[in-house]
């Protein structure tokens, strides 16, 4: 069962050939994955030879395999982790119950929109950041780019078999619409709005697969408690490569500013014009992006008070970060929660029923995660001895979504008036002239081993190899 058929068309672990009816509709839909690839996958890169990890196996000794591949020949599969004996809905109205093989009659259209949702999300990041290859700061990076890039089309195909397998004409439908939708499209727009903001340049990346590849590790490990089996095992096995995405985030990061700060304490300078006129990138510009992206990440979760969130849990579809090693009732119908919302001109908590509020819940742990690396990066720059700190904002700064939508508040937790906002956002969000400047350092470094000159070389390499390894065969 662990083991994949590399020998049929589609990889997988799911006893594909056993079921010619499912097989047919998915080697139909593949044609079609492929030409989206062409028209919207990484920009120019058809002919490269990347070295990509392709999975293998999903037992957690030895999935992957590394090797060199051209892209459009990637073997995009569908694998879910080892189904566990015996397991049981562990939360909500059906907790004890098994845990369902098939699709419950009376949940289904919450189920496929679920499904559909994080689908959605998979496709439309390779498309927002398909330019990113033209400018890759050495190879070494765009090969971990193309690698994000081909697991998260590897994703898409992870919710499309879901949808053919278990939602029958609806979902073949809505398999093609996940080809159909493009990311920021102004008629056919991705579902999310994070999903629709363009990825312009490689600090905006490293700052997206930080803190938007991690939305995307919650959200997955909240539908990896659903109580909707084959779902929770197709997100397991997602959570296996998510981790790399991530990692390429906080790497990319503490090596930009690693490279600032050495810059810095070379010339033994602070000011940012300075700073930049050694062609690095500034301390507070990376703290203007981290801003956008922590605030537009942290809209995702949803509004604060959600009575579809209260449904998918009470129907056992979506649980809590690492619901089953919480110490409750699982039922949380008793339970309160204290969320934050705005009176006057104050940031005040207020209890409220945990049910409603389990997209706050979910934030909340996002946020507690993320901060984590933030305080990495900020030894990077102590070890520097210079006394610029990185800060996460306020959840309630630069929202769009839920309560603190419509209000303005500082990256501190202030809530101010449009007049200081309009005075200050310049300091607290990306200007113009940041992505300029940040634009113009992008170029691509195709030497093996040679970096741009705005981040330093990594610390080891990918699989044990050299960081002058060729990642990437340009033919
Ligand atoms: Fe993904
Ligand atoms: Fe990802």
């Amino acid at each position: 069962m662990s083991t994949i058929n590399y020998s049929e068309k589609i990889p997988n672990n799911v006893n594909l050939s056993e079921d010619k009816t499912l097989q047919r509709a998915l080697e139909h839909w593949q044609p079609n994955y492929l030409q989206w690839w062409q028209d919207m996958g990484p920009n120019g890169s058809t002919n490269f030879d990347v070295y990509l990890r392709t999975a293998i196996n999903v037992t957690p000794e030895g999935w992957a395999h590394f090797g060199h591949v051209k892209m459009p020949d990637y073997r995009w599969g569908i694998f879910l982790a080892q189904q566990e004996e015996g397991r049981k809905v562990n939360f909500g109205e059906n907790k004890g119950m098994a845990a369902w093989q098939e699709v419950p009659g009376e949940h289904r259209a919450n189920l496929r929109r679920i499904i559909v949702t994080q689908g959605d999300t998979e496709p439309a990041s390779v498309e927002q950041q398909r330019h990113l290859g033209l400018t890759a700061p050495s190879q070494y990076d765009m090969r971990n780019l193309f690698q994000i890039n081909v697991e998260e089309g590897r994703h898409l195909w992870a919710m499309v078999y879901l949808l053919h397998k278990y939602f029958g004409r609806d979902g073949r439908e809505e398999a093609e619409a996940l080809l159909q939708r493009n990311s920021g499209n102004d008629d056919n727009p991705r579902i999310l709005e994070a999903f629709n903001e363009e990825t312009p340049d490689w600090l905006a990346f490293y700052m997206f697969t930080y803190f938007t590849d991690r939305d995307g590790k919650f959200q997955l490990n909240a539908l990896a408690e659903s109580g909707f089996d084959p779902l929770s095992r197709t997100c397991r096995f997602m959570l296996t490569e998510e981790a790399h995405h991530m990692f390429v985030g906080e790497s990319g990061i503490s090596r930009v500013i690693q490279r600032t700060v050495d810059i810095m304490k070379t010339h033994g300078i602070e000011d940012p014009a300075e700073v930049r006129k050694h062609g690095v990138i500034d301390l507070p510009t990376i703290q203007r992006y981290l801003n956008f992206h922590f605030s537009v990440t942290i809209d995702l979760f949803g509004a604060d008070q959600s009575s579809n969130a209260a449904i998918f849990y009470s129907s056992g579809l979506k649980g809590r970060y690492e619901e089953t090693k919480r110490d409750d009732d699982h039922l949380l119908k008793n339970n309160q929660y204290k969320i934050l919302e705005v009176q006057g001109d104050k940031i005040v908590e207020k209890e409220v029923p945990m049910l409603n509020s389990l997209n706050e819940v979910l934030r909340d742990d996002f946020i507690r995660d993320s901060i984590a690396g933030v305080g990495r990066w900020n030894r990077v720059i102590e070890k520097a001895g210079i006394s610029f700190r990185l800060q996460a904002p306020h959840k309630a700064f630069n929202r769009h979504i839920g309560t603190f939508a419509g209000h303005k508040v500082s990256p501190d937790g202030r809530v101010i008036s449009e007049a200081e906002w309009a005075a200050n956002v310049r300091n607290w969000l990306p200007s113009e002239e940041d992505r300029a400047y940040v634009a113009s350092l992008m170029g691509r470094v195709i030497e093996p081993g040679k970096m741009a000159n705005w981040i330093a070389p990594p610390p080891v390499g990918i699989n044990r190899q050299p960081i002058d390894f060729e990642y990437v065969r340009f033919n």
